[in-house]
């Protein structure tokens, strides 16, 4: 298994640029199994998950091709034929977000069959509201071996309230609300930017879709929809981890590629922190820590509040700030594995239930870590950036579901990162989050 050795103290000074959202690219390839036509998406990240889709899209049936060298961030996906509407479990157990083609998968073919999501690092994670948007659209849903099998000749527009706000749940209902028969009316729909992303490329394959990125979301549905080519947004994620890199560093850098009006709780509370952020443009920031950074809590909301996706790379930062920080996790239980490994670095951090007191500045050193998920790897990475001595951060491949070329940009801004183990060796990770 690959890992990294860091060796910290180094500011990081520069332009560093972002890539492409992974959580937008994943809905946005599903969303190919709803025509017979070509969809090209550019702007499509390297990562791990990715990689996962395209084999469960290829297990279906459908052409997926990757381009090379330049090219190699295009993808283009032809599902004229769906062969095999099935979802594996030996794909779907790596990745959670493969019960985004259960919605798009019966829309299209009228059946799906959709491996249960397998055991997961970050709490239960059911989607049980994605079920009960499809029933009420008409498909009838059983469950045997491990499987959800559904079923409907025809989905019929419904008015769905969602009981608790899920992105992929959001995403796999409006997927299959496109090609119902009639109106949908969503409401208490997530607001994340990827949402609003996957509703685009919908829309420009023929789909009447209105109010994506709010709470309410209408569908007109339409009998078919058409190829079309779309531009993933930038991965507001990995943007704001870099800004966290670069304020916990003391350094001076630039986040180039990225869409700053998906970051303002982020920046915020940056800010909050000490650290000095000034937005250059709509998609460039600048973020440097010239005095001590000090103690800001945060709370995990849906969008547009802090995203849990950030919680554990904030939480490095605020081993190092001064004062008690409170970090209170709203979106999932069981999303602090990261704390027990900053810990062992010298971190003072207690958890209770969801809340997690944080007592700075710490004074960090090495150890040997491991990841447990994906974001909990970039909060390893960020402490090893700032310790004392030659940190080993184990268990990297959970980073690279996730992250493009990630120790790469940071070594491009000063970082003394090296991987140790082989790039994208076949392994088996769990089921993990992120
Ligand atoms: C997505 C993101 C993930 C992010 C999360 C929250 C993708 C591929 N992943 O995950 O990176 O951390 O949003 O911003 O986009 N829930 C239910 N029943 C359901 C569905 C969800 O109870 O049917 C609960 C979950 O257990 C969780 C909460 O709702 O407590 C939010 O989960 P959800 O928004 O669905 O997360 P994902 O879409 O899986």
């Amino acid at each position: 298994m690959d890992k990294f050795v860091i060796r910290g103290g180094n500011p990081l000074v520069g332009t560093i640029r972002v890539s492409g959202a992974k959580n937008s690219a994943l809905p946005c390839m599903a969303a190919a199994i709803l025509t017979e036509d070509e969809v090209t998406l550019e702007n499509i990240p390297q990562v791990r998950d990715i990689e996962t889709e395209r084999r469960l899209l290829a297990s279906m049936g459908a052409e997926v091709e990757l381009r090379e060298g330049e090219l190699r961030d295009r993808t283009t996906i032809c599902c004229r034929t769906l062969s095999d509407p099935v979802a594996r479990y030996e794909i779907v157990k790596t990745m959670r977000a493969s019960s985004l083609v259960l919605g798009p998968l019966i829309a299209r073919a009228g059946v799906a069959r959709v491996a249960m999501p397998g055991g997961c690092a970050i709490g239960g994670r059911p989607i049980d509201l994605h079920i009960k948007g499809l029933e009420k659209m008409g498909a009838v849903i059983t469950q045997e071996h491990g499987y959800l099998e559904a079923r409907a000749e025809h989905l019929r527009g419904a008015h769905l309230v969602f009981d608790k706000i899920t992105v992929t749940g959001t995403e796999d209902l409006l997927m299959a609300a496109v090609l119902a028969e009639g109106d949908t009316l969503m409401e208490n729909c997530a607001r994340e930017p990827e949402v609003a992303d996957l509703a685009a490329l919908l829309n420009a394959m023929g789909a009447e879709i209105e109010g994506a990125g709010t709470a309410t979301i209408r569908v007109h549905g339409v009998a078919s929809l058409h190829g079309a080519r779309y531009r993933i947004n930038p991965d507001r994620i990995e943007a704001g981890t870099f800004l966290i890199a670069g304020a916990i560093t003391a350094g001076d850098l630039i986040v180039a590629n990225c869409n700053a009006t998906h970051l303002g709780a982020v920046i915020a509370k940056l800010q909050e922190a000490g650290a000095r952020i000034d937005v250059l443009g709509p998609d460039s920031i600048r973020v440097r820590a010239t005095a001590e950074l000090h103690a800001a809590d945060i709370s995990t909301e849906e969008y547009p509040g802090f995203p849990t996706d950030m919680q554990a790379q904030y939480m490095a930062l605020a081993t190092q700030a001064k004062g008690v920080s409170l970090v209170r996790e709203n979106i999932f239980e069981n999303r602090f594995m990261h704390v027990q490994e900053l810990v062992r670095m010298g971190a003072n951090i207690k958890v209770d239930g969801s809340i997690a007191t944080v007592r700075g500045p710490a004074r960090l050193t090495s150890a040997a870590v491991m990841c447990s998920d994906l974001r909990a790897s970039a909060s390893l990475v960020l402490a090893a950036l700032v310790a004392e001595g030659e940190t080993i951060v184990d268990r990297v491949y959970h980073m690279d579901r996730g992250y493009e070329r990630f120790e790469e940009k940071l070594i491009g801004v000063g970082a003394q990162i090296q991987r140790l183990g082989n790039v994208f060796a076949p392994r088996e990770p769990v089921a993990v989050a992120g």
